[in-house]
Order: C-alpha cells, then sequence, then structure tokens
C-alpha cells in the first residue's frame, strides 16, 4: 500500500484503493450507495437524502435530514468578493473552465484558515462545497448567456433551487415543475458517485498530498471535462444530432466499428460495466419523462437514439466487446429538453458528483493509514548510458 492507492503489477494501468462508499458489478449490471440499489435511491430518496448516506454511511432519520438540509442551505451562498472572479472570464469561456477556476479560487476564502485534520473543519468544508456547487454552475451558466445571477431561494429543495438559479430573470421568476425538478433530482442521485473513476481518482490522489479540498475538486473537475469521461454526454448529444435520422445509423455504426476510424460511438462502453450500466436505464426512462412533460415526445433525436441502441444492441462487434449504453447515453436528450445548452452538460454531473467525491476524500483522509498515493510505473525506456557533449552528437 502507499497511501490510499496499492500497485497490483497485474493491473498496468490501474492502482486500486479500499473504499466503503459505492459498488460496482460490472458484469451484472449493479450499482450500490453504501449498499443500496441505486434504482431505489433515484426512486425514493431527495438528492441530500442520498448526499447524506454517501458522506455519513446511513441514510438519515428524520430529524439528521432536516438538520442537514439546514445546514447546506445555510451556505448556499457565495462571498460577493467571488463574483468578481466571473468577469475575468470571457462570455463564451466554456462553463467547466469557469468551475475549475471558481472552485479553485475557494481555496482562497476558506483554505488560509482550514485544518483538515480537524474534524469540524473537515464536516464545514464538505458542507460549503456541497452547498455552493449548485449555485457556481447557475452563476457560470447565467455568466455565459450574460443574464444576472440569481440568488439561491432557502424555501427551495436542492435540486428546485438550482433549476431556479439557472431559469429565473429579475423581471420574472421561474415556476417550479415538479416533474423538472424530480427529474433533475433523478439526474443528480444518478451521478453522485462512482467508485473510482478517473476524476475521483483524481480527487484521491490530490487529497493524499494534503491539499484542501477545494483545490481537489477543482482538480476533479478538470479531469471529469474529457469527452471519454463527463465530457460525453455533450458528446453523445452532438453525435446523435450529427446522425441526425435513423437512415444514416448504420454509416455511424460502420465508421465506430472500423478500427482506423477514431470515431466511437459516444455513450457506448464502459472501463467497468460489461453490461447495461443501471443507470442508463433509469435515465432512459427520466428521458421519457422529461420529454414527454415539455412536448417533445416525438423528438427525432430521442427516435436516433432507441434506434441507435437497438441497432448496436443486436450487432456481434458490440456484443462480443460487451459495448452497452453508458449514463452518458440519454442524459444529453434529457437536459437539453430541461433547457441546458449542450456546454453545460458536465457542469451538471460535477455538481452531481461534488458529493461523491467531497465523500470520497472525507474517507481519505479519515483513514489512519492513509499515506500520500504514489502509484509506481513499469519503466520501458533507455537503460543507463554515458552522456555526449553535443559537440559529439
Ligand atoms: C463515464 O469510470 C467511470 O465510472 C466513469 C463514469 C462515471 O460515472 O464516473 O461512468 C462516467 O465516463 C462513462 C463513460 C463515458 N464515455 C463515453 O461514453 C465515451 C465513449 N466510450 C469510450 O470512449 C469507451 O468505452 C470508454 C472510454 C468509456 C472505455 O474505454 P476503453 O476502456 O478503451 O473501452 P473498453 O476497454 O471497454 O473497449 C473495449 C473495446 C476496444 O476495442 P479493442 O481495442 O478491444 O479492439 O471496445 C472498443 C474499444 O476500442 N470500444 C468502442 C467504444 N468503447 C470501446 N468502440 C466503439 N464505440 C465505443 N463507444
Amino acid at each position: 500500500r502507499t497511501g490510499c492507492f496499492t500497485y497490483d503489477p497485474g493491473f498496468t494501468s490501474t492502482a486500486s484503493c479500499e473504499s466503503k462508499i459505492t459498488y460496482i458489478d460490472g458484469d451484472k449490471g449493479v450499482l450500490l450507495y453504501r449498499g443500496y440499489p441505486i434504482d431505489q435511491l433515484a426512486e425514493n430518496t431527495t438528492f441530500l437524502e442520498t448526499a447524506y448516506l454517501l458522506l455519513y454511511g446511513e441514510l438519515p432519520t428524520k430529524e439528521q435530514y432536516d438538520a442537514f438540509t439546514v445546514r447546506i442551505t445555510r451556505h448556499t451562498m457565495l462571498h460577493e468578493q467571488m463574483n468578481r472572479f466571473f468577469s475575468g472570464f470571457r462570455r463564451d469561456a466554456h462553463p467547466m473552465a469557469i468551475m475549475v477556476g471558481i472552485v479553485g479560487a475557494l481555496s482562497a476564502f476558506y483554505h488560509d484558515s482550514l485544518n483538515i485534520r480537524d474534524p469540524w473543519q473537515r464536516e464545514m468544508a464538505s458542507i460549503r462545497m456541497i452547498a455552493k456547487m449548485p449555485t457556481i454552475a447557475a452563476m457560470a451558466y447565467k455568466y455565459s448567456i450574460g443574464q444576472p445571477f440569481i440568488y439561491p431561494k432557502n424555501d427551495l429543495d436542492y435540486s428546485a433551487n438550482f433549476m431556479r438559479m439557472c431559469f429565473a430573470v429579475p423581471c420574472e421568476d421561474y415556476p417550479i415543475d415538479p416533474v423538472l425538478t424530480r427529474a433533475m433530482r433523478r439526474i443528480f442521485i444518478l451521478h453522485a458517485d462512482h467508485e473510482q473513476n478517473a476524476s475521483t481518482s483524481t480527487v484521491r490522489l490530490a487529497g493524499s498530498s494534503g491539499a484542501n479540498p477545494f483545490a481537489c475538486i477543482s482538480a476533479g473537475i478538470a479531469c471529469l471535462w474529457g469527452p471519454a469521461h463527463g465530457g460525453a454526454n455533450e458528446a453523445a448529444l452532438m453525435m446523435l444530432e450529427e446522425i441526425g435520422s435513423v437512415d444514416r445509423i448504420p454509416e455511424y455504426v460502420k465508421r465506430a466499428k472500423d478500427k482506423d476510424d477514431p470515431f466511437r460511438l459516444m455513450g457506448f462502453g464502459h472501463r467497468v460495466y460489461k453490461n447495461y450500466d443501471p443507470r442508463a436505464k433509469i435515465m432512459q426512462k427520466t428521458c421519457h419523462e422529461v420529454l414527454g412533460a415539455v412536448g417533445l415526445k416525438d423528438d427525432p433525436i430521442l427516435k436516433v437514439a432507441m434506434e441507435l441502441e437497438k441497432i448496436a444492441l443486436s450487432d456481434e462487434y458490440f456484443i462480443e466487446k460487451k459495448l452497452y449504453p453508458n449514463i452518458d447515453f440519454y442524459s444529453g436528450i434529457t437536459l437539453k429538453a430541461l433547457g441546458f445548452p449542450t456546454e453545460m452538460f458536465t457542469v451538471l454531473f460535477a455538481l452531481a458528483r461534488t458529493v461523491g467525491w467531497i465523500a470520497q476524500w472525507k474517507e481519505m483522509v479519515e483513514d489512519p493509514s492513509q499515506r500520500i498515493g504514489r502509484p509506481r510505473q513499469l519503466y520501458t525506456g533507455a537503460t543507463e548510458r554515458p552522456f555526449v557533449p553535443m559537440g559529439d552528437r
């Protein structure tokens, strides 16, 4: 063990670590948060209820839930000084770039006095991070469209508050739609944690050096931005829109199977799931509900997605390589129908995954045997050789 990472020569490209938070059985398509199946949580809990479970290991009692909700609610506002950071960005800056910058800048507001070895200060940093992410995400969106920032409202739940901060304007409030806010809540729960994925491993590795949690979460956001990871929801929708119609699907499936063509079906395949991503099934159901609620149940892009899924799942290439739709396949269509532009899709993923990142960071920092992560390598470079002065080269 080197800190939270153990190096197993059998896995040359991965490090592994111990955790009690999330369990995935990739072959069976099983995902459990602290032992509870993801579909049970997505259907029956609020996002903060699942957040409490991920952070503390048990579903909260009513009293615990109410106290947790009040603490989160009381920290949803950002220090007014932080607002000025946004004006340093171009209006067309990608919101993920803004998220990396603003979340990292939280270190300057809370890190100086933060001792992560003190349980209470660790707790406060966790609460602040989870509470402020929706506000920062909504501000990044508002800044990109040139609208004024909307302050959080304490009488709204986490998902409704976020949607109102995104879509309300000073001259007209945003009518809270229960179907859409239920969909938002479910999407946040589905994205909350996922074991040691690339961005969570980034947060753990950064945190293992003792870096403050805001800087670690900023590193996780940067990693999640990649199109092979959290950026796939944006890429999947752009792919579906490029395909455009059902009759063009075979051409793209052919390209995805061509080893010489870098094109991949975005939203398909997974490092761990060699079966259907259990989150994809819930996302597909949510997609139908949202499109129905906003009058888009006949959206041609949904038809392309469903037909592409059907064709791919019966194609021997995808069957042999065990490539199934993952969470990103239907999330893009759903988020667009909820009113978000494509560049906000990965921001929403980061917003939800902050709970998992913080839970994993806390678990690591609170592990008494924890040491700095130091994955090793298999060296394949030159063996030792004598130096040659430039004139003799
Ligand atoms: C997320 O780790 C997590 O948990 C991540 C995540 C989370 O919640 O944090 O679940 C979120 O990142 C989901 C994945 C989103 N990314 C995409 O949808 C991008 C498209 N998918 C691929 O790029 C790919 O499937 C990966 C990156 C997800 C996995 O890459 P791997 O590990 O290289 O894929 P694999 O080992 O399963 O591939 C097996 C084979 C390979 O061919 P061979 O080299 O064996 O010949 O299948 C091929 C791959 O080339 N393949 C695909 C494909 N995905 C893999 N071929 C066509 N289309 C695809 N989408």
